[in-house]
């Protein structure tokens, strides 16, 4: 098997405080011992509730934040202890895409010019072939080459992450980190942005960190995914192993919640009791215990490790994970044949069409 393109290994990231030498100083434990690899043309879902710490791992996987310890290998290099320059062309290769273009794209700048600079920094062609060069990119987004006479505002939301989507592409990544990049977007728009995207990995064999806080949508976009919980990866595997045959009690209960995924739903999101642990307190056990209904002492006392299931590919961090397999809960498990929501209904209709 060809090694990934990148392999985070054991990543940990807090926050504030003063390490080492005001012991009183809170730190926020944001990311633990957090491991996945993406191989080439694959998208990696990252899914979790806000503030499990989803944004840090993508910002730290670009060194926009600094790790406190881990590495995070891409295309066999580790890039934690990269010089500047180094990190210049790390920046060319891996992009990212935030929830909200237009605060990413300066108001004053035309369509052309943003899409050209970065063509020009990085002198991925001649000076006279920028222009055909922009006009392609348009294309490949499903804009047109007029479009790059235009100035950001006068485009509507959804054309302006194919924009987003465009300068990402500029510079020919090999791995974009799509951090909420459909989740402003309404339904329609964002299965035509969805569909795009994977074309793009299709056709160019592009790869995605694919960040979203919507089951959903990771579903439809992700090979394999990753469920975040308070900092850690409780489950991980083949996307559709997890969403089909969820082992760990938190990815269960959230596809109970999440109307598109579920079967008949039993609880709304609203419904979901209790709160993730404070990042300022991490107690010993399972971080999950606290709203687990399986809870023992065993929980308690000991954080329980990512444990592979029967392929090898599906793993996850429960101690009673082989045991609730072996008795499915009738409220969260069995193949997904969802009775589905209105809204998804055209959801799942509209990524069919497209
Ligand atoms: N610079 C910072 N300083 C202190 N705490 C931070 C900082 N950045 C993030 N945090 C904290 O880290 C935790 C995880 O934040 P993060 O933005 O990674 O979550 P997320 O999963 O992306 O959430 P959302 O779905 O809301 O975007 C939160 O508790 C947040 O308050
Ligand atoms: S380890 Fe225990 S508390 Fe944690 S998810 Fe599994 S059963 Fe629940
Ligand atoms: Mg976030």
């Amino acid at each position: 098997m060809s090694a990934p393109l990148l392999d985070v290994r054991h990543l940990h990231k807090s926050f504030g405080g003063a390490r080492g030498l005001i012991r009183t100083a809170r730190r926020a434990q944001v990311v633990t011992d957090v491991s996945f690899t993406i191989g080439r043309g694959e998208t990696y879902g990252l899914v979790g509730e806000s503030g499990s710490g989803k944004s840090t791992i993508g910002r730290t996987i670009l060194r926009l934040l600094e790790p406190d310890s881990g590495e995070v290998r891409f295309d066999g290099e580790d890039i934690v202890g990269l010089s500047r320059s180094d990190l210049r062309r790390l920046r060319r290769r891996v992009q990212i895409i935030f929830q909200d273009p237009f605060s990413s794209l300066d108001p004053r700048v035309r369509v052309g010019e943003v899409l050209a600079e970065p063509i020009r920094l990085h002198r991925l062609r001649a000076s006279g072939d920028v222009t055909a060069r922009v006009d392609e990119l348009l294309q490949t987004v499903g804009l047109a080459p007029h479009h790059k006479d235009r100035y950001p505002h006068e485009f509507s939301g959804g054309q302006r992450q194919r924009i987003a989507i465009a300068r990402a592409l500029a510079v020919e990544p090999d791995l974009i980190v799509c951090d909420e990049a459909v989740s402003a977007l309404d339904v329609s728009i964002q299965a035509q942005v969805l569909n795009l995207l994977a074309r793009l990995r299709d056709d160019l064999g592009v790869s995605y960190l694919f960040i979203s806080h919507d089951m959903s949508v990771v579903r439809h976009i992700s090979n394999r995914v990753g469920v975040l919980y308070a900092g850690r990866i409780v489950e991980t595997g083949p996307a559709e192993e997890v969403f089909a045959r969820p082992r760990h009690p938190y990815t269960r209960m959230l596809l109970a919640a999440t109307p598109s995924l579920g079967r008949p739903r039993r609880t709304r999101a609203d419904d979901i009791t209790g709160a993730p642990p404070s990042p300022y307190e991490r107690a010993p056990g399972c971080a999950f215990a606290s709203r687990c209904s399986f809870a023992t002492e065993t929980c308690r006392a000991e954080t329980p490790p990512l444990d592979t299931f029967t392929d090898g590919a599906h793993e996850a961090a429960c101690w009673h994970a082989e045991a609730l397999a072996a008795e499915p809960s009738e409220e969260t498990t069995g193949p997904v044949e969802p009775e589905m929501s209105p809204a998804f209904r055209r959801r799942m209709a509209l990524l069919r069409e497209a």
